[in-house]
């Protein structure tokens, strides 16, 4: 049993990583401030667990940060400002509190006795620009060239905290492990995604209604959270995932937009049809992660297909949120 720490643990990867950990008997802290993260029915049940806490702390806090505890075997730090809305009303904090967040955890994780490892979640966006100016590979390995798009851009804020942090890590002594998310979609992960927003209005919907949707060409590679959350653990416990940047995301379920609202549709059930409506600006026509090194590091690959994860997530939501009327992430 190792006793972990994740910041932002109320989020949701957070909260689907530290499901998994505890139903494997490792003692879970989940450190939130709840600024994004909510106190809904299943996390509530989480923190019943006898090997579960929960550190209401705000990881600005430097004093409060560093006088958490000192034995912690591994330490996931996925706490961040993120989200469109959010990264587009304040830029400044994005870049100036993500950046502190991950300062005061780099130190909390040097006063460790016995730390085997950090893990820092990055994004998929670090190639936004790269995506824009060069001529990348797609599905686009870790070592592509970063290209760096317009520094006066609000969005840009949250790539260019999360590239810093990156190079953090690597100067930090420490033993870390960087990971760059590409896509992951499931149950709990609010409401502001493709995956939700789409599922939401088709549920609402009449039988036979008109589906609008956004960029229906761009092309994305969606990866259902459970197979995201045993990349991580497996990457943090395996010497391979030592050191370097790995990408996580599902190669094999790169599809458009169009289709994906199409499976969506299939799944709702309502012989809706799609309209096609604007593309959005600045976002990259395809993005998809070459998994090579993470499959060749971890030796495994996803396996919950793009129906069957739809499938989950939108039972989830039906029950929870739509339906159920609870309480979704900000
Ligand atoms: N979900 C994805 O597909 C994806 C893609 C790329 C990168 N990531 C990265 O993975 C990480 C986790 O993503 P997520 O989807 O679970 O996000 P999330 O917003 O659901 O979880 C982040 C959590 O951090 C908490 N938090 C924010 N500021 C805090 C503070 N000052 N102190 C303490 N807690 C604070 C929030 O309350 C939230 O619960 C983030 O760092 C994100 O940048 C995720």
């Amino acid at each position: 049993m190792s006793k972990v720490l994740i910041t932002g643990g109320a989020g949701f990867i957070g909260f689907h990583l530290a499901t998994a950990l505890v139903a494997d008997g490792h003692a879970v802290d989940l450190l939130d401030d709840f600024s994004r993260g909510v106190g809904d029915a299943e996390l509530k049940a989480l923190l019943d667990r006898p090997s579960v806490r929960c550190l209401t702390v705000d990881l600005r806090d430097h004093d409060k940060v560093v006088a958490l505890d000192d034995d912690y075997d591994h330490i996931y730090h996925l706490a961040a400002i993120i989200g469109v809305a959010h990264v587009m009303s304040r830029p400044y904090a994005v870049l100036a509190d993500n950046v502190a967040m991950l300062a005061n955890v780099i130190e909390l994780a040097r006063r460790q006795k016995h730390l085997a490892r950090l893990l820092f979640t990055s994004t998929s966006e670090v190639m936004v620009g790269s995506l824009q100016h060069l001529d990348l590979p797609v599905p686009t390995p870790e070592t592509a060239v970063v290209a760096l798009p317009d520094l006066a851009h609000p969005r840009t804020s949250y790539m260019l905290s999360k590239l810093y942090g990156e190079a953090m890590c690597l100067q930090s002594g420490l033993p870390v492990t960087i990971i760059r998310p590409h896509n992951f979609y499931g149950p709990r992960m609010g409401m502001s995604h493709v995956v939700p927003e789409l599922l939401a209005k088709a549920h609402a919907l009449p039988a036979g209604g008109v589906l609008p949707v956004a960029s229906v060409e761009h092309r994305r590679a969606f990866c259902y959270i459970d197979d995201a959350v045993t990349l991580m653990r497996a990457l943090m416990d395996k010497p391979a995932g030592l050191g370097g940047v790995f990408n996580i995301g599902n190669q094999d379920q790169e599809i458009s937009i169009g289709d994906l609202a199409q499976v969506l549709i299939d799944t709702v059930g309502k012989g809706l049809s799609i309209q096609a409506g604007e593309v959005h600006p600045g976002s990259p026509s395809r993005r998809c992660p070459d998994m090579t090194k993470t499959v060749a590091a971890t030796g495994l690959s996803p396996v919950v297909s793009l129906q069957d994860g739809v499938a989950r997530t939108y039972a989830w939501y039906r029950a929870n949120v739509f339906d159920g009327k609870g309480p979704s992430a900000k």
